[in-house]
């Protein structure tokens, strides 16, 4: 580990604290904790994630930092703090409730702040730091640390988008669960979690985006054979920690157990794509479809899938047999 690593990581692990701690032993916390308290987290979570709370005055911290002996360029190089256009210090997370993003050995690498008061509204929910040398966003799996005991254990590994979402279903017990950070899945990503697990569950938000982001995994995971993946999407438009704690955990399992199959998941996605009243689009979803079928490993599956497509449109199953065979020749 370079030198100046080692430094921002000991940065990064005083600030969690002093966040943690402005949040569960202050006074000044108590609106960010009963924020949390109401989305139903319990006083547990708030530790084993170290949430925190940065003060809106960016003063404290400040100070606390340079007694620790760290130099305005190491507060700058961190990505916490900058300079307005006065030369005034300031915390870029201030009033904003915190939740610290650690690398898979469990160290703090970053931050991200959640806007929760009404009156803040005009910025983004989310701020995150920005890159530095021990944090790109595009590696980084949220949670993976936490996660990794029980991905080794069960094989299988569930991603969602955001970090509510992630402890709400570690909260529930679903421990091997992990985030994207509403960014799309990364080739990264998945290279890292090839090697952890044979099976994911991509678990996005109940909206176009989310289906949107499920179909864009598939494809990435498609040419990974090690990978099976399935896909839950979340009934009514809600988030994943949304139904979990207006459903419950029984209803949660369900939806875990019905989970589609790519193949099952890219062909309700053509369906939603295609209007399948008019003759030339109905000729392009069953191109599509005949596509995915060359892609299925099992003959058999391929066989039944064939016989499903020409039933539905009443084409006849010479032509679906041909077309297929064509798409495998072009697959080889
Ligand atoms: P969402 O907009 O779905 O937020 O973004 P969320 O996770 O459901 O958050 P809550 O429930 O409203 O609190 C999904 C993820 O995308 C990233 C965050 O990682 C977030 O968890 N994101 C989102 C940002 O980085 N910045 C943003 O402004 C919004
Ligand atoms: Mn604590
Ligand atoms: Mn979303
Ligand atoms: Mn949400
Ligand atoms: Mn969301």
């Amino acid at each position: 580990v370079q030198p100046a690593h080692q430094r921002l990581y000991e940065l990064h692990d005083k600030v969690a604290d002093f966040y943690h701690y402005y949040l569960t032993g202050t006074n000044n916390g108590a609106s960010g904790y009963d924020y949390l308290l109401n989305r139903g987290f319990d006083e547990a979570l708030l530790d084993t994630f170290q949430l925190g709370l940065a003060p809106d005055n960016s003063q404290v911290l400040l100070e606390y930092l340079r007694q620790n002996e760290f130099s305005d360029q190491e507060l700058i190089d961190s990505g916490i703090f900058y300079q307005n256009d006065y030369q005034e210090w300031r915390d870029r997370f201030c009033g904003r409730l915190i939740i610290p993003l650690r690398n898979e050995r469990g160290q703090v690498v970053a931050f991200s702040g959640r806007q929760f008061q009404a009156e803040q509204s005009p910025q983004a929910k989310y701020l995150n730091s920005p890159e530095t040398p021990i944090f790109q966003k595009g590696e980084l799996l949220y949670n993976l640390d936490l996660a990794r005991p029980e991905i080794n254990r069960t094989k299988q590994v569930l991603i969602c988008e955001g970090y509510m979402d992630v402890m709400a279903l570690y909260q529930a017990g679903y421990e091997n669960v992990v985030a994207t950070m509403g960014t799309s899945l990364t080739e990264e990503h998945l290279d890292r979690l090839t090697r952890l697990s044979r099976e994911v569950y991509f678990i996005f938000d109940g909206d176009e985006a989310g289906q949107k982001a499920t179909k864009r995994a598939f494809d990435l995971v498609l040419p990974r054979p090690q990978l099976v993946a399935k896909s839950v999407s979340i009934p009514q438009g809600l988030d994943p920690d949304e139904w979990l704690k207006q459903k419950g955990k029984a209803s949660f399992d369900r939806l875990l157990e019905e989970a589609q199959s790519a193949f099952d998941f890219q062909v309700e996605y053509l369906k939603t794509h295609y209007n399948l009243h008019n003759d030339q689009e109905l000729a392009q979803y069953i191109e599509q479809v005949t596509q995915l079928i060359a892609q299925l490993n099992s003959p058999i599956e391929q066989e039944l899938r064939m016989k499903d497509l020409a039933e539905a449109y009443t084409v006849s199953l010479d032509l679906i047999e041909e077309q297929v065979a064509r798409k495998r020749q072009q697959l080889n």
